[in-house]
């Protein structure tokens, strides 16, 4: 039987997930993880953006690089709305939610040179895993949400290698 205690959004007529988290707890990590949706939205754009119109000796493997990031990110970013969705919430899904709901910023009409694509694309995972990993924290301790905490884990984990392989393109020995 259902305690009616985890309705996660209060959408009327929407099942109750009795997962054994608190309504509180739900919405904290649904907070978390729709607010990471949104900026995995933004760096997909900005990669995909990149994809299409870096220039330069470095076109191949870059042109390369950004395709296999943000495919890469199409998948996590499945992954995170339907993690909303197990959790009894309503996943954000319009571009006019991501924006309001993102962290990272757009920079419309900026078409830099390679060196500078790849440092702002480090810079976007590099924020994203600062935040992850105060994340990671939150929903283990603050939410007791164990699930969302190791799932948090492993993609910081992927940010971190996905920042390397950009980083070490515009890094300089000595
Ligand atoms: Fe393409």
């Amino acid at each position: 039987m259902s305690t009616g205690k985890t309705t996660a959004t209060g959408t009327a007529g929407t099942l109750t997930a009795d997962i054994g988290l608190s309504a509180a707890n739900v919405q904290g990590t649904v907070a978390i993880l729709s607010r990471l949706l949104a900026d995995e939205h933004v760096l997909y754009t900005r990669l995909r953006n990149y994809h299409w119109n870096v220039v330069g000796m470095a076109f191949g493997p870059l042109h390369a690089l950004f395709q296999e990031q943000y495919e890469a990110l199409a998948g996590d970013i499945d992954e995170i709305a339907e993690r909303i969705r197990s959790l009894g919430a309503t996943a954000p899904g319009t571009m006019t939610e991501f924006l309001q709901l993102a962290t990272l910023a757009e920079r419309p009409g900026d078409y830099p040179d390679d060196r500078t694509m790849v440092a702002h694309l480090v810079a976007d995972h590099e924020a994203i895993i600062r935040h992850l990993r105060r994340d990671v924290r939150a929903t283990d301790e603050q939410y007791d949400d164990l699930g969302t905490s190791d799932f948090l884990t492993a993609l910081m984990e992927k940010h971190e290698k996905m920042a390397w392989l950009l980083r070490a393109h515009i890094e300089q020995r000595g």
